[in-house]
């Protein structure tokens, strides 16, 4: 900008356009927003390691925000992604699990449980936008200012990425509903649940596992899910064409057809009626979440 355009530039709103006043007036509303924002975060802490660092931190009298909620679960392997979800569609900010360190499980491996699910539902969410609002960590009964340095560090990139779109953007609550209904869906639940084993003791055929490979079936797996998942949400607000589905969708017209016509072999769709030549559809058999 030249030294001319800066002196140019209004200094109150009686000197800036009418017609761009409201423009003005929400950036200067979404600046004061910014500035004093307070993230609200919600912290699902392991009892037996978790908790008790978070205790250590409050009885040695070691600051951290106190933007944090504290949920209390026996263990991480307790946290649900179900749970994870529902808690950002209600609004927080941020959610942070916290579970012992591998190896210090109380359950001997449900942190290591938990670990598997965090990834798979870290890759939900990124379909969603959400994933940095999401965050797991490892802290030890003894670790007080590390318990402090992780709700700082946390709270402090909640903070950098304003407030949770979720109140009021329709698309990003539309996202959250169809990872709640993927993530509920029981064949997933299964699959995540038994790919630790599968990691460490071969297929139900007695084959090693390639974590590469393991990984890009769970990405198309993911991906493939999210489709029909928001598929079936746009179709329960009402009878779709798949040209309306892409306008919602992250997906193209082709693609949306292809899972639509999977989830009428399933029943899970149906034909609706007609617009045109286009098919409507409406989902069947389930529920809104
Ligand atoms: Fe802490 Fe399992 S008891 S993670």
């Amino acid at each position: 900008m030249t030294a001319e355009e800066r002196i140019e530039e209004p200094e109150t709103m009686d000197e800036v356009p009418e017609e761009e006043k409201e423009e003005v007036e929400v950036e200067a509303k979404a600046e004061t927003e910014t500035e004093t924002f307070e993230p609200s975060i919600v912290g699902i802490l392991c009892n037996w390691c978790s908790y008790a660092g978070a205790d250590l931190a409050g009885i040695s009298r070691i600051q951290y925000p106190p933007n944090i909620r504290v949920v209390r679960v026996m263990c991480s392997g307790r946290v649900d992604p179900q749970l994870v979800i529902y808690t950002l569609l209600e609004g927080a900010d941020g959610v942070l699990a916290l579970g012992c360190h591998p190896g210090d499980c109380h359950y001997q491996s449900g942190n290591l449980e938990a670990q598997e699910k965090f990834e798979a539902l870290l890759k939900v969410l990124r379909h969603t936008g959400m994933d940095e609002r999401f965050q797991y960590e490892w802290v030890s009964a003894s670790e007080g200012a590390r318990f402090a340095e992780v709700v700082r560090g946390f709270t402090d990139h909640i903070r950098s990425l304003g407030p949770s779109p979720v109140p009021e953007d329709d698309i990003a609550r539309f996202r959250l509903r169809a990872a709640l209904r993927e993530v509920s869906d029981f064949r997933l639940r299964w699959l995540i649940g038994r790919q630790r084993n599968i990691q460490e003791n071969g297929d139900a055929y007695g084959q090693e596992s390639d974590r590469e490979k393991w990984d890009l079936v769970m990405d198309k797996v993911l991906r493939d899910q999210f489709i029909r998942a928001q598929i079936i949400e746009r179709t329960l607000e009402g009878p779709a064409s798949v040209e309306d589905m892409a306008e919602v969708i992250d997906a193209d017209t082709v693609e949306i057809f292809r899972h639509v016509q999977r989830l009428r072999i399933t029943g899970r769709v149906a034909i609706a009626g007609h617009r045109g030549h286009s098919p409507l559809y409406r989902a069947t058999g389930v529920e809104a979440e």
